[in-house]
């Protein structure tokens, strides 16, 4: 989605000390919105993420006749209610979002009008099969391209059946389709998990009024109720706090606060990970916003050690494992990744394009079909692509503080998909990072 192509330049910078705020959290953001667009009155979102992801899901709901007002970093969302979203004429644009393309699929399937679900050139490669196959079996007619990927035509349905549904991979994503669109179902529809992931779909729908009950790794709702405009306070991203929490932990002389992080714990699993590496991250000032756990986190440089990465961890660090590559890499010893395959079908492919970037860089890494095993050491430098994964782009520039030599990282533009403001904030903290147009 982003325009033109944006390379940096990393190198050893300076400890990384300061107190910052990252921005908000993405997936909060995305279904507020949403949320707030079916409920019926004016919702207040404060802390919205003004990342391209989350704008593109915003920018969707006003072309389906959502008013839509940007006051400072905050919306105003004037909800239609659940049978107010008009037909909007071409394709919906999801952007690079996973998320809004899977979350919107089953949003629009129990819809009288029929929409296109488009997306950028990485999310035209992601399986959207996962999503299809539960909102079908719930009566949706959904045509995609051959193997299941974007686009995806979406017809018109006023008659979804609610479902008795396991997912079949752990995914926040599928289950948030299926909920979405069992609020248009007749019928009450459960969903399992084979293991717990992020909830904010379910506490969100409870926040806006609609009877639901949930429990790790588990939800059931019914159809046919209200939602009521409710303000959300989204709380900042753990996904974005996490690139500096593994820079200050490998920066030697690092001592960094994050402020008010969200601390759900179906997100915190690289905390834990860092901890048996052997970090020092300490929480702070622990309270609540919005409804979600937060806290103040202080991290002081460590020496990290390599280790074997708990399966069980796995679905609640998902977004974090190309910060945690770069952290084994640099920790001292051996770290072993498994039952991580899902990584493979993310933004990019991100055991092959993490794998390659940090091997470009000087490390000795291995892929494995789920995962990666990774010997610590040192890194020489070198130029290393991130493929238009904004979580790979942030990832290198934390390898490249600690490289021998300079590093360049191709391809950043995507950094603004979720983290728009990283290299300004990452900079006022120490780390040595600019855009590489700025050399003469
Ligand atoms: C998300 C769920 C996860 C995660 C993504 C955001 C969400 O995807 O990787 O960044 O907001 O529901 P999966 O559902 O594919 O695991």
């Amino acid at each position: 989605m982003s325009a033109g192509r944006e390379d940096w330049l990393a190198g050893a910078g300076a400890p990384l000390r300061g107190e910052i705020v990252v921005p908000g959290d993405k997936s909060v953001s995305h279904r507020a919105i949403m949320l707030a667009a079916l409920a019926e009155g004016s919702s207040r979102i404060t802390g919205f993420l003004e990342g391209e992801d989350t704008r593109a899901t915003a920018a969707i709901f006003q072309r389906l006749g959502v008013g839509i007002e940007a006051d400072g970093a905050e919306r105003i969302v004037r909800g239609v209610g659940l049978h107010g979203l008009r037909a909007a004429s071409g394709p919906l644009d999801c952007g690079n979002a996973g998320t809004g393309m899977r979350l919107l699929a089953g949003l629009l399937a129990g819809q009288r009008f029929a929409s296109e679900l488009v997306g950028d050139a990485s999310l035209s490669r992601r399986p959207m099969g996962r999503v299809i196959e539960p909102l079908r079996r719930m009566g949706a007619s959904i045509e995609s391209a051959p193997g299941g990927l974007p686009p995806l035509r979406i017809h018109t349905n006023n008659s979804l059946q609610a479902i008795d549904f396991e997912t079949p991979v752990a995914s926040a994503q599928v289950k948030s389709a299926v909920l979405l669109a069992s609020l248009y179902a007749s019928g009450e529809t459960f969903v399992r998990e084979p293991h717990p992931t992020r909830d904010y779909t379910e506490r969100m729908l409870a926040a806006f009024g609609w009877p639901i009950a949930f429990g790790p790794g588990w939800a059931r709702l019914g159809g046919g109720h209200r939602l009521r405009a409710t303000d959300v306070d989204v709380p900042a991203d753990f996904s974005s706090a996490a690139f500096f929490l593994v820079a200050a932990s490998v920066v030697p002389g690092s001592d960094l606060r994050l402020r008010r992080i969200g601390m759900n714990p179906r997100r915190t699993g690289l905390l834990a990970a860092l901890r048996l590496m052997g970090a020092d991250i300490s929480e702070e000032a622990a309270g609540e916003q919005g409804g979600e756990p937060v806290a103040d986190l202080r991290v002081r440089h460590a020496r990290l050690r390599g280790i074997a990465v708990p399966e069980a961890l796995v679905p609640d660090m998902i977004d974090e494992f190309p910060a945690l590559f770069a952290a084994a890499a640099l920790a001292e010893g051996r770290t072993v990744v498994s039952g991580a395959a899902e990584l493979r079908v993310k933004e990019s492919d991100r055991i092959a394009v993490m794998a390659a970037g940090l091997r470009a860089l000087g490390a000795r890494i291995a892929e494995t079909p789920d995962g990666a095993v990774i010997e610590g050491g040192r890194l020489t430098g070198g130029e290393a692509d991130s493929q238009g994964d904004h979580r790979i782009a942030m990832s290198l520039a934390i390898a490249g503080q600690c490289a021998a030599g300079e590093v360049r990282i191709g391809d950043c533009a995507n950094v603004a998909t979720s983290f728009p403001g990283f290299l300004a904030l990452a900079q006022s903290v120490g780390f040595g990072l600019r855009p590489a147009q700025a050399i003469v």
